[in-house]
């Protein structure tokens, strides 16, 4: 196969579609559905006072979606205990949310019912939250049907667009597919005192991509091929609806972009050419706005928009697209690798008519409608970011190595795979450490799958970190196209709870531990590579 060459993928699936299933056998999918132990749920506690009191229940629903039949899907139904009903704020015709929102000090209890089919059990992830190990959603803190999870903790991260999403080993691309998910947006006063865009013009964006059958139904039946690379849909979803237009007036926005796909990766830009504002990533607000042609944004991360429309006319249309990339699947190395050529040339593609990784899309479309005299100008300086310093690394001299292989068809952290109980002992950190990860994409050239391997949006729990770096290798020139279609879009400087990791690259992060004791996931948030197995505890030690 010779490299770079474009393959015709559906061509390759006639070929050698039933070939590859034969060979790949059915561990992934067993390993997937083996039986869990069932968590005893912790109960609310008499001495902690919540600001907000909120039950969320996880349950099947149905909501129009595309003209027609409406969709089956699972939604988390909030209501409001005690507290600010306003904190809750469900999104009409959507099965995503509610968006909690929060201020910076404010103590919840969220109360998870699982009213999920028999076989669904649950718990949630609040992503990007730093809370303690034990309300953190880990998989094995996952509850049956019936039975219920109550969280309690203080929300003490900065202002930024978090978010919450299913976390129960095997399951969770599955339920986040049919629906769960919610954005957790905090503010503070370092944030409300900017002057960004409020209210209606403070405006949440979901992406996904989904598959619908006739009937309207969501088409989602992980097989290998599925767990290997990852669900692609061919719909875009914005906030849980089709070929969204906004309206809007001739005035600044902020946009909160969350990529809630499971696996597909977004290349952000305008489609007439304006550079893009970015005024937050994961964490919060940057310490002064950035502009980039274009901007990527992985499954599992955020970024903020300064949007103005001042500029414009009512009646101008204009949209935010995915621009096309290439690389993020890998690339057959010259030398060889069959099953590479294959995979790439027809499996992914055979699943549905789905667009590859990297091909353009437009994502949502914007109307101007109004005119509007609004006179908010850009703030020149966002929020302090109080970054870490890399001499302040424990590890300074010697980074962790979280090393990103494949093996037998299957993605593993360091050669391992996930272990609900297991940490080895170099992923035993000390409690509020601050330490540098190397997150090396490696290549894989004795596989016959993918051998320069994929790229994967890497998720830590527990800490937010900053990119120090990053570097690609040159040892495989193969690498290098595709990374220079992605490159010019990393936005690195603010804090990150997910980072994109490109085949053949190293991303240095630095970050602080923990502050306390517990045991948290590290993953990669491409859903199905997690659910299969690439997924990893550490533990912070007191
Ligand atoms: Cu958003 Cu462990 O996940
Ligand atoms: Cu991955």
């Amino acid at each position: 196969m010779p490299l770079n060459s474009k393959i015709d993928r559906r061509g390759f699936l006639r070929i050698s579609g039933a070939t590859a299933a034969a060979l790949m056998g059915g561990s992934i999918l067993a390993a997937c559905q083996s039986a869990r132990p069932v968590a005893i749920s912790p109960t609310a506690s008499a001495d902690f006072v919540p600001d907000l009191d909120l039950t969320l229940k996880a349950t099947p629903s149905e909501v129009a979606i595309l003209p027609g039949t409406p969709t089956k899907v699972w939604v988390y139904q909030g209501s409001v205990v005690s507290g600010d009903p306003a904190s809750v704020q469900a999104i009409p015709g959507s099965y995503l949310g509610p968006i909690i929102r929060v201020r910076t000090g404010q103590k919840v209890r969220i109360t998870l019912a699982n009213d999920l089919p028999a076989g669904q059990e649950t718990i949630i992830h609040w992503h990007g939250l730093r809370v303690p190990a034990a309300m953190d959603g880990h998989p094995r803190d996952a509850v049956a049907p019936g039975q219920q999870f109550v969280y309690e903790f203080a929300v003490t991260d900065r202002a930024g667009t978090y978010w919450f999403h299913p976390h129960p080993h095997g399951l969770t691309a599955t339920q986040v597919v049919n629906g769960l998910a919610g954005l957790f947006v905090v503010s503070d006063d370092d944030s409300d005192k900017v002057g960004l865009p409020a209210g209606e013009f403070d405006v949440p964006l979901v992406i996904q991509d989904r598959v619908f059958d006739a009937d309207n139904q969501f088409v989602y039946s992980p097989d290998m091929m599925t767990a290997m690379m990852g669900f692609l849909g061919d719909r875009i979803l914005i906030n849980g609806q089709p070929d969204l237009t906004l309206p809007v007036a001739t005035r600044a926005y902020r946009f909160r972009v969350l990529n809630g796909s499971n696996s597909r990766i977004f290349k952000l830009a305008w489609s007439d050419g304006t550079p893009l504002t970015i005024i937050g990533t994961d964490a919060g607000l940057i310490a002064a706005p950035v502009t980039r042609d274009h901007a990527m944004l992985a499954p599992g991360e955020r970024l903020e928009l300064w949007a103005d429309f001042s500029g414009h006319v009512v009646g101008d249309e204009l949209k935010l697209i995915s621009q096309a990339f290439s690389g993020a699947e890998g690339l057959v190395p010259a030398s060889g690798g069959a099953m590479g050529g294959m995979m790439h040339g027809g499996m992914m593609g055979s699943m549905t008519d789905a667009p590859e990784l990297g091909t353009p899309q437009d994502l949502l479309g914007v109307r101007v409608e109004r005119q509007e005299a609004e006179t908010l100008t850009l703030p020149a300086t966002l929020t302090p970011l109080n970054l870490l310093r890399a001499d302040e690394a424990v590890n300074a001299a010697t980074p962790r190595r979280i090393v990103i292989t494949q093996k037998n068809m299957a993605w593993k952290i360091n050669g391992r795979d996930f272990d609900m109980d297991a940490v080895a002992d170099d992923e035993r950190v000390g409690a509020g450490s601050v330490e540098i990860w190397d997150l090396v994409n490696d290549v894989n050239p004795n596989e016959m799958m993918d051998p320069l391997g994929m790229a994967h949006p890497f998720h830590i729990h527990g800490v937010h970190f900053q990119v120090l770096g990053r570097s690609l290798r040159t040892d495989y020139p193969e690498f290098a196209p595709g990374y220079e279609s992605v490159s010019a879009g990393f936005v690195d400087e603010g804090w990150k709870d997910t980072v994109l990791v490109m085949p053949g690259e190293t991303v240095q992060v630095l970050m602080r531990c923990p502050e306390q004791a517990g045991t948290f996931v590290y993953h990669c948030h491409n859903l199905e590579h997690a659910d299969q197995g690439m997924m990893r505890n550490y533990t912070a030690d007191a």
